[in-house]
This record gives C-alpha cells, structure tokens and sequence, in this order.
C-alpha cells in the first residue's frame, strides 16, 4: 500500500491556514499584517525570560497552575475555568478533538480567522458557512446565525471578526449562546482581539462564563502583550467544560518558560495593555481621518484596531496591493486565503504615531502609482 493509502482522508485534502506577519527575509520593514501590541511588549519582558529559565532541568508543571492562578485572578474567575495553550492556536485545535466528530457539522460566519475550519475539518466535520454581507460592510447579522444553528454541533464567532475588524455587542453574542444552548450546540467565542479594544470590559463575556454550560471563550498573550514568538494563550469555561478540553490536552503544553512568564506579564503588566488602548483609540482615529483623504472613496470604519480596506476602485487585488505596499517598505496582509470576496481587501492595524505617518506616506505613494 502507498503512503498516500494509509494517510487519513482529512489530511490529504488539507491546505495549510495562511497568516499574516511573514516578515522573515524581508530585511527592515513595517509590519502592519499582524495585529499585535504597537507598543512592543513590556520593557520588563527579557528580564521575565531570563528568570524563568532556571530549573529548566525538570519538566513543566503539566497543570500550569502558577499561570492558571494569574489569569483567574486578573479575570475574577475559578482557576477550574482556566485552561492554557501553546497559544490560543493550541487551543483553538483542541476544541474540535475535544467536542466534534467525523461528519458532525460546524457552522461559523465567512469570512473568519482560519485555524477554526483548520481544526474541525482535521476532525472530519462539515463546515457550514454563513456569509457575511458585503453589503453591509460585513456587519454580523446575529438573527441569521442564530436561524442556522439547526443540527450543529459547534457554533464559532471571532468578536471583534479577523479579517473584517467589527464587533458585536455583548448582548448579542450572549443571545447565540443563549439560542445554541436551546440547541444543545457548543458556542466557540475568539476574543483573542478584543483586549486591546477600548470596548474590552463592556463587550466580554468572561463573566458569563458559568451562566452557559455551551460557552467556551479564548483570549491570548500574543497580541496584547506583543508576543507571537512566545506561544501563550488561555481560555474560559465552566468547570465540567475545562475539565473536559483538560482530558484531552496535550500533556506540558506550557512550557516552564511560557508558565512563569505568562504570571508575571498577567500581575504586573496590566497598564503595558491600557497604555496601547488609550493610544490605538487615538491613532486609529487619526489613520481613519487621514487615509480618507488618501484614498479616492469611503473607507468603512472599524470597530477594532486594524482596517478592512476594499481595493475595488484601486483596480487591485489584494496581492498586488501588498507588493506595492511592500516595495515601500511596508507589510500589509494580502486577504485572499480568507476566501472571496476577501481578494478585493487588504487589512492593516494600527501603531504608533511616527510608524503611522510612513504607513500614511507608503499609502499615498501606493494609491497614486496605481491611479497612473
Ligand atoms: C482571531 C485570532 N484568534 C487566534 C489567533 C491565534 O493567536 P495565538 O495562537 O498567537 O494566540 C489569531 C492569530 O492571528 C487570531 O487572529
């Protein structure tokens, strides 16, 4: 028999998700295609590192509680809630190993962060997508998911949405919770970007947590604290749910590094965070004003801190966007693996003052060379 005979179906048919943030080779530039931190991360975090690596002779701690016990605390939740990943990445894939089975069908809104599908068709489920409408500037439309949550067995929402930038209130995403319990169907909640958002404590729903024995929420130290090289990230449920997506864990996770770091970041680098909030909220109004008068038509606004900028009246696609963009120096995320209508868009955050003007004057350049 063929290798080719023995591999799982799944896995044959797969194609890796693609990510923005692939800087490397690409010697000094802007990186604005991934949404991280514009403040770098805590000036503190290479003297965090250099404690934490001690003892690396023994193995992790396999329940990482240290970690565990800074999230629950800086959350105001059980440390039996918290669970934790090699980023939310990790986590985000031991969610369908832990509740969706071959054939079983997903339902998440199009278009959205691709780990999700990753994960669930590894697993073999069915994935049932609910486009969001263009028209509307891709607003979520939580009527219209709720009335497709028939026979399914996960529901998935990004809140603020990667790539689209918009967020939904916290009142309707607890109405899908509440719609998919009637259900009997897991509610999978991304608030990995909602931290960094000004709206962050208004909109989360941490604190439902051991209201809904559906809902599952990820968060993670990536983008908050500037950290995609270190991979933390953690996640919220009932009791009975993270002791459940524990059974199936990976055992050390978390390495000791990672552990010791995460508690440290999680107690004393809390204003690092709120710091980046109060200067996104500024800067991305400053961006909005600016790239409005730059660009030849209206700009939806976001919710978030990274736009979705459509290409259409630029007469580009999202690759040959990021190539202009990139031979001025800049790194914006070309859209099209999110899958169409995703080609006719480019996403890009936001950072700090001065990065900002060279990403408005690289934006100018760009929009006049493919006006000639
Ligand atoms: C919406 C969203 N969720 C989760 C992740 C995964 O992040 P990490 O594994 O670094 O926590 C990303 C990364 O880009 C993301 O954009």
């Amino acid at each position: 028999m063929k290798l080719e005979d023995r591999v799982r179906p799944q896995i044959k048919a797969m194609m890796r998700p693609q990510h923005g943030g692939d800087v490397w080779g690409k010697g000094e530039i802007l990186d604005y295609s991934s949404n991280v931190n514009p403040l770098g991360h805590p000036e503190k975090l290479n003297e965090y590192i250099v404690q934490a690596s001690e003892g690396l002779v023994n193995y992790p701690d396999d329940s990482s509680l240290t970690i565990r016990e800074a999230i629950a605390e800086r959350y105001a939740v059980a440390v039996d809630n918290v669970l934790v990943g090699a980023g939310s990445a990790e986590i985000i894939r031991l969610f369908p190993e832990v509740f969706v089975s071959p054939g079983d069908k997903v339902l998440m809104p199009h278009p959205i962060f691709s780990e999700y599908g990753f994960g669930c068709r590894l697993m073999g489920a069915q994935i049932i997508d609910a486009p969001l409408s263009e028209e509307n500037d891709f607003r979520p439309d939580m009527s219209e998911l709720i009335a497709l949550l028939n026979d399914v067995k996960a529901v998935y929402f990004c809140n603020p949405n990667n790539p689209t930038g918009k967020m939904a209130a916290k009142k309707e995403v607890l109405e899908l919770v509440a719609a998919a319990a009637k259900k009997e169907t897991m509610v999978f909640l991304d608030e990995t970007l909602l931290e960094l958002s000004a709206k962050d404590a208004q909109v989360s729903c941490v604190d439902s947590i051991e209201s809904y024995d559906n809902l599952f929420i990820i968060r993670s130290f990536t983008k908050s604290f500037a950290m995609p090289g270190l991979r933390i990230g953690y996640s919220f449920g009932n009791k009975e749910l993270i002791n459940y997506m524990n059974a199936g864990r990976l055992t050390w996770n978390l390495g000791t590094v990672e552990q010791r770091v995460g508690a440290q970041l999680m107690r004393n680098e809390q204003n690092h965070v709120k710091k980046a909030v109060e200067l996104l909220e500024s800067e991305k109004v400053r961006m909005y004003r600016e790239m409005s008068k730059i660009l030849p038509y209206p700009l939806p606004n976001t919710d978030s801190y990274f736009f979705f900028c459509p290409l259409y009246q630029l007469k580009v696609k999202s690759p040959e966007f990021r190539r202009a963009m990139l031979e001025r120096g800049v790194l914006v995320r070309d859209c099209s693996s999110f899958g169409s209508p995703c080609e006719n868009y480019s996403r890009f955050c936001v950072k700090t003052p001065e990065m900002n003007s060279r990403f408005l004057e690289a934006l100018q350049e760009t929009v006049e060379s493919l006006s000639r």
